[in-house]
């Protein structure tokens, strides 16, 4: 490959530490001159003229699309729908009247996102493609692209793919919103620097993780991760990285929602990683931990400065309560290399998968 690694033995490890840069790179490359965030002028008024969002992807660009939904709706006050494209081609939804569809896809080649393109493009309905490869199939096919400018991603598990995603769609409902006249009262572009800060930290401070991994992964056989809220869709990638590169079967759960079924998989030592970084909800996540601690669960609580307490296993720095998924989403990602390492699985090539899957 073109693209070195460097000194790094992994490109995974080399993606995760890009991403306070990408998140930088994102800033720069959405400023208008007069130093405000901006998207172009048609994309601009796609997104207003829709009456509701459909958001399509598969794998992390649809966990990435999860959130997206959370920033379109609150920011913007656009109603959105979020599918996997593989189910959308053959089970349609009842249609809006006037839908905007974005097609999140790192590589834009992903053939079972495309075959939703291909139809919706039939029933006329104007697309958004928003990808990390110009000139890329759903790129072109689409009426409007937003790109992701996180450099090329090697390593199979997405990692600074799905923080650009996040980061790029809360930019775009960010722009919405303003546009829109909603009130948003906080300055986007000084949130995601501050986002880009913590990132950071969380990296300068890998061991931490590696010590994580080894004290509550080293010998499981499943793992599950909770979280509410935008927590949720967090857990979600927490527990696809860990199963992409590590093997260890896992599970994202709605904190809520474990006692209604999989609270019978606890047993003596399963960890519980749970993700705290809402203040809303933090009482009723820290009460879904206990009920899994009853029940022999090894907890691993990773909470946000502010709503943290005494015993949580790691406290990661403060951001803006919608931008918590940015920051929230890397000790996860490192938790999941670390995993991996100890197993000596081949972490940038996991077995049966593929950077991007261009059969349906
Ligand atoms: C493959 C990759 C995943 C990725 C998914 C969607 O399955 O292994 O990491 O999330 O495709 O890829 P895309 O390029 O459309 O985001």
């Amino acid at each position: 490959s073109d693209i070195e690694k460097g000194t790094y033995p992994h490109y995974m490890l080399k993606e995760m530490d890009e991403q306070p840069t990408v998140i930088r790179k994102i800033i720069q490359a959405y400023e208008s001159e007069t130093g405000d965030l901006t998207i172009d002028a048609d994309i601009l008024q796609a997104l207003q003229d829709a009456d509701r969002l459909y958001i399509i992807a598969a794998g992390t660009s649809y966990h990435a699309g999860l959130i997206g939904k959370q920033y379109f709706e609150k920011m913007a006050g656009i109603p959105v729908e979020v599918h996997i494209s593989s189910e959308f081609g053959y089970n349609m939804p009842l249609l809006s009247e006037k839908p905007l569809f974005i097609f999140i896809t790192q590589s834009g080649e992903t053939a079972d996102s495309r075959q939703v393109l291909v139809k919706i493009k039939e029933l006329g309905y104007p697309t958004l493609t928003v990808t990390n490869v110009p000139g890329s199939t759903l790129s072109r096919e689409a009426d409007h692209t937003l790109l992701l400018h996180a450099g090329p991603e090697i390593a199979v598990a997405s990692t600074k793919a799905y923080v650009a995603q996040v980061a790029v769609l809360a930019v775009a409902a960010y722009v919405t919103a303003k546009a829109n006249g909603q009130g948003v009262e906080f300055d986007l572009k000084q949130e995601l620097a501050i986002a880009a800060n913590g990132i950071q930290t969380i990296i300068d401070s890998k061991d931490v993780l590696e010590d994580i991994a080894e004290d509550y992964l080293k010998i499981a056989r499943n793992a599950f991760f909770i979280g509410r809220n935008i927590d949720f869709c967090v857990s979600l990638e927490g527990a696809l990285k860990l199963k992409e590169i590590s093997y260890i079967q896992a599970e994202g759960f709605a904190g809520g929602e474990l006692k209604h079924g999989t609270i019978a998989l606890i047993e003596e030592g399963t960890p519980v990683f749970a993700l705290v970084t809402q203040e809303a909800v933090s009482l009723n996540i820290r009460g879904n931990v206990k009920e899994v601690a009853a029940r022999g669960a090894y907890p691993c609580i990773i909470a946000m400065a502010g709503v943290d307490e005494d015993g949580d296993r790691l406290v990661i720095p403060q951001v803006n309560e919608l931008l918590t998924p940015l920051v929230s989403v890397v000790p996860l990602q490192l938790i999941s290399y670390y995993a991996a390492l100890h197993r000596r699985c081949d972490v940038d090539k996991p077995r049966n998968l593929a950077k991007s899957v261009t059969v349906e």
